[in-house]
């Protein structure tokens, strides 16, 4: 069975997508469906590229148990083809990677915001950490849970997983 490819994308890939996909990893691993997905992530700039995740997103992740691993990298214009699933974590992060989109083209991956998912729906955007207090990142990992819950129970119903 193909494994079904997921890429979360924000601005950095230092803070919210790196901690988007080590709680989707982990949710995945706990419904014993790891080896069902291939996860990463990508950030529209490459501001950072080869780091590894913000120490204070490291932190909080740890604190809930996710240990992040990642190191930065760019998304490309073939990701849009290897990935079913790109999920961007703001409406900026959206429409730059719809501008990838060469016209006339056609790609493999779906491409939504990550708060599509999130059944609280309080705003359409999962809010940039970088510059703010501590607290954002707690926040950040709220939205992540609530949203990576229901984006995974949506790919189970649709994959009959
Ligand atoms: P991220 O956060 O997009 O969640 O990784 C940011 C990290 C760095 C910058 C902006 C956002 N930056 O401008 O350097």
């Amino acid at each position: 069975m193909d494994k079904i490819k997921v890429l979360f994308v924000c601005l950095g890939n230092i803070c919210r997508s790196p901690m988007a996909a080590g709680l989707f990893t982990h949710l995945v691993e706990e419904a014993g469906l790891a080896d069902r997905f291939e996860i990463d992530s990508a950030g529209t700039s490459a501001y950072h590229v080869g780091e590894l995740a913000d120490k204070r997103m490291r932190t909080t992740a740890a604190s809930h148990g996710i240990r992040l691993t990642s190191r930065a990298r760019q998304i490309r214009r073939q990701d849009l083809s290897d990935f079913d699933y790109i999920l961007a974590m703001d409406r900026a992060n959206f429409a730059n990677i719809e501008g990838l989109k060469q016209p006339s083209a056609t790609y493999r991956s779906e491409i939504v915001t990550m708060r599509t998912y999130d059944a609280e729906n309080q705003g359409p955007d999962v809010p940039d950490p970088y510059y703010g207090g501590a607290g954002g990142f707690e926040e950040v990992y709220a939205i992540l849970l609530r949203s990576n819950e229901e984006f995974l129970r949506s790919l189970r119903e649709k994959h009959g997983l």
